[in-house]
């Protein structure tokens, strides 16, 4: 993404100030407008040496927290006007998907923002754990919405080669997923199906809520997936998650076999689109039909294995309509024996009477999400 911004600002909207600029300042310039603010003094001299410019001047530039005020102080300082167009940031066709309600702006500057690394403390006295973290170079702060979220600030590098994260004490996920878990709230004892558990994050949540009492039954279409849910379960020493492969087809065996059924469905992933920024580009609105159908038909199979009086409860990384509130009111027209049920939203503490809700990346620095709850009456 910021080449792009470098090629899109520097070969095609820029007119040098004084004739003789040198492509190299503004290109370099630029760099220092949409490269992390993370880089250090050792990078910003560098910029500043080979681009020909004062250190300060990089260094102010740096110290501009938003992406966007950032590249229009390296415009004023070249003289130029480069706005970039909407289309630029989102393919046009996105913008009618959002709901109606939403705050498009605050959405669009989101999207350029660099997303956080979360992680769960998924073992352990949370304190302990995190002294364990920071005596590991790790800065993290603890959320003060969901008591086991911790985001880090900086060091992340070596995470994967840290004793917490290599003996299941922390695991990686965002604080949107997290929250998933809590709208699931599994009660330790209870029968649980992650029906599409892909890499097994929620899974490992779900049996963490569950305080290692009762089952998680872990399914997906993709094996090797199964595989990754299986080497996680292990790190993290639950032995209460069976696996088993699943390709959203009615399962008769496991009919009202469960108390509750988390559907994490597959979908655009337009909420997670800063973390992912060329998806944008890659997704295209007439897949949107295609996956809501999906996503009603895996609700409706998997809706089958819940009990009576059990939960089902849906989720997506989609910030568009049509895969949350569409997918829900066209699968609650056609099974009338579930009914929304209210839950609390963990980030805002509305409660959702509608039994839905979006994560708004704004409201706890996460992916964009939406969750849906819904109780089996018969
Ligand atoms: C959003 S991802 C799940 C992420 C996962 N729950 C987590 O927290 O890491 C959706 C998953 O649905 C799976 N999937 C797609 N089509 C499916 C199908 N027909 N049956 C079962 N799983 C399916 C995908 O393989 C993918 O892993």
């Amino acid at each position: 993404m910021p080449d792009y911004f470098i090629q899109r600002l520097a070969t095609q909207s820029l007119t040098p100030k004084a004739a003789g600029e040198s492509l190299v300042r503004q290109r370099l310039l630029l760099a220092a407008a949409v490269a992390e603010r993370t880089a250090g003094p050792a990078l910003i001299s560098l910029l500043a040496r080979r681009g020909e410019v004062q250190p300060n001047l990089v260094a102010s530039i740096f110290r501009i927290e938003d992406t966007f005020e950032r590249t229009r102080a390296v415009c004023r300082e070249l003289g130029a006007s480069a706005t970039l167009e909407i289309s630029e940031l989102l393919p046009s066709w996105a913008l009618d998907r959002f709901p109606q309600d939403s705050d498009i702006n605050r959405l669009l500057l989101s999207y350029q923002q660099r997303p956080p690394l979360w992680l769960r403390i998924q073992k352990g006295d949370p304190e302990a754990v995190i002294r364990e973290l920071r005596g590991s170079s790790l800065a993290v702060q603890r959320s003060n919405v969901i008591p086991f979220a911790v985001m880090v600030s900086e060091g992340c590098s070596g995470l994967y080669l840290m004793s917490a994260y290599r003996e299941g004490r922390v695991e990686i996920q965002d604080i949107a997923s997290q929250a998933v878990g809590l709208v699931c709230a599994p009660r330790p004892g209870e029968r649980w199906w992650d029906a599409c558990a892909g890499g097994g994050g929620k899974t490992l949540l779900l049996a963490q809520l569950m305080k290692g009492r009762g089952t998680v039954v872990a399914s997906d279409i993709r094996g090797r997936k199964l595989m990754e849910t299986r080497r996680r379960a292990a790190r993290a020493g639950f032995s209460n998650i069976p696996i088993r492969s699943w390709n959203g087809s009615n399962q008769p065996s496991w009919a009202r076999a469960f108390d509750g059924v988390l559907v994490d469905a597959p979908c655009s992933g337009s909420g997670t689109w800063r973390r992912n920024p060329a998806a944008r580009w890659t997704v295209r609105e007439e897949d949107l039909e295609e996956l809501s159908a999906i996503q009603i038909k895996l609700l409706s199979s998997a809706g089958r294995a819940v009990k009576p009086g059990g939960a089902l409860v849906y989720a997506t990384c989609s910030l568009f309509e049509i895969e949350n509130q569409g997918t829900v009111r066209r699968f609650l027209d056609s099974h009338p024996h579930f009914v929304p049920e209210q839950f609390v939203q963990p980030f805002t503490g509305n409660r959702c009477v509608e039994g839905w809700t979006y994560f708004w990346p704004w409201e706890a620095d996460c992916d964009g999400m939406f969750v849906a709850r819904f109780r089996r009456t018969e």
